[in-house]
């Protein structure tokens, strides 16, 4: 089990960073949206973290030939999707696992779609009911809840289902299976969700509409849909690890180069401006997406704030707006976050855990925590296997020194994450 030690930072940075990791759901999407055209897609900045590589590799079991040159890629969609000879394994990506859940229930043949042991354990039934609702099969441990997951795909019926999680992951599996319906289908969140399904499909053709009253119809396309032809643009949940490394650290200043602006996720980063930090964004782009940089400035110690809305908008940055908040004047808390307790691992618990080693006071709730601000103290934190934890104790190392557990799960989704920290940082790998 590898470890890593991070040194307090010696000295104030400031720095332009245009290398944070391409963005985890959009590159997810790119792999599987391809295997919907007749023709190649290219995509370029791909993300090499290990979640989305198996993705790719996904394609490839199921007939599509993959081109890479680095970061760019060239996926050819077979003519019909073939039923792969081995079992599908998506790694420690949930979003990999329930899309491919979608997209392979209306697909005529056998899939059995399996993970790493975290992955094994997190819920499918959120995607797996409705999807049986329309005509699909499948099947898993605990009653069909669990993976290894078996899929019969086939013939699927339209539907109308309003979703009583606020996800993308239910959300896009359901927009895939509908694109196989015999008919419109219509789904609805209560807050919605990331969009980037929505934006990608429809810049490849397909009919999505949102109507006045939140559902969104879904119209089943009648020929191949257009390629993608795309640049991915950085991770704003990936840059957030350092958008907090600034706003803790005195006369610190980061830009963030490239990343989305996505409203559905740039929440966590409004959250910590609601907490006193500096920032700023400047639009360049528009392409699927808002694309541009964001500047975050120290602007002395962080105050308190209460989250308890438009929780899906800022889920994956809790963890080390966890970080930000333990340095902060006053007790925040957070409400209506019960869907951390199912992500990479329990990260109410998880993180909560590591805040305690450190010396933070805490209060734990079935569906968030209070954090008591106060000072970070070293501490050797375990990451539970959870790429987010991980990296937001590994933040936390930068003002006190720390030491953090279990750290391979880094690869699933920020594999040059090291080198960008050691711009602030010393950081010895151990064993
Ligand atoms: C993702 C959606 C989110 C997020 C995950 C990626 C996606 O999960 O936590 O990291 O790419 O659709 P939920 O939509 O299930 O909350």
């Amino acid at each position: 089990m590898k470890q890593i030690t991070v040194s307090p930072a010696s000295r104030a940075f400031v720095f332009q960073c245009g290398t944070i990791a391409a963005d985890k759901s959009i590159s997810h999407r790119c792999a599987m949206f391809s295997l919907l055209s007749d023709q190649p897609s290219e995509i370029k900045n791909f993300l090499q973290g290990e979640d989305t590589l198996n993705s790719l590799q996904i394609t490839e079991q199921l007939g599509a030939t993959v081109i890479r040159h680095g970061a760019d890629v060239t996926i050819t969609p077979p003519l019909q999707l073939s039923e792969p000879d081995d079992v599908l394994d998506c790694g420690n990506a949930g979003t990999g696992m329930r899309l491919f859940c979608g997209l392979l229930s209306g697909v005529e043949g056998s899939f059995v779609l399996t993970g790493d042991k975290y992955l094994r354990s997190r819920p499918m039934n959120r995607v797996a009911q409705p999807l049986r609702h329309i005509g699909a099969q499948i099947d898993g441990r605990e009653h069909g809840n669990l993976a290894p997951l078996c899929i019969r795909g086939g013939a699927l019926k339209s539907f109308r289902y309003a979703s009583p999680i606020d996800s993308a992951q239910i959300k896009s599996a359901l927009i895939l299976a509908a694109l196989k319906a015999d008919s419109p289908s219509y789904y609805k969140e209560t807050l919605l969700s990331r969009d980037h399904t929505e934006r990608m499909l429809r810049g490849m053709g397909v009919e999505i509409e949102t109507q006045e009253d939140g559902w969104i119809k879904i119209t089943p396309p009648v020929q191949a849909l257009k390629p993608l032809h795309i640049t991915v643009p950085s991770d704003p949940s990936s840059g957030f690890f350092f958008a907090v490394a600034a706003a803790i650290m005195p006369d610190a200043k980061i830009t963030l180069r490239n990343v989305s602006l996505n409203a559905t996720r740039i929440e966590a980063y409004k959250a910590l401006a609601r907490m006193g930090a500096d920032i700023t964004y400047t639009l360049r782009e528009d392409i699927y997406e808002p694309i541009g940089d964001i500047t975050i400035c120290y602007s002395g110690q962080l105050k308190a704030i209460t989250i308890d809305k438009h929780i899906a908008w800022l889920i994956d940055e809790l963890p080390v707006l966890a970080v930000a908040m333990a340095t902060a004047k006053g007790t925040s808390s957070v409400y209506n976050a019960k869907e951390l307790r199912v992500k990479e691992s329990d990260r109410i618990s998880a993180t909560l855990d590591g805040l305690k080693r450190t010396g933070i006071q805490t209060v734990e709730r079935e569906d968030g925590y209070d954090i008591i601000g106060g000072t970070l103290h070293s501490a050797t934190i375990d990451s539970y296997g959870d790429h987010r934890i991980a990296m937001g104790f590994a933040i936390a190392g930068i003002l006190c020194g720390m030491t953090v557990e279990d750290v391979e799960c880094i690869e699933t989704s920020f594999p040059n994450f090291y080198d960008i920290l050691r711009e602030i940082s010393e950081v010895t790998d151990g064993d």
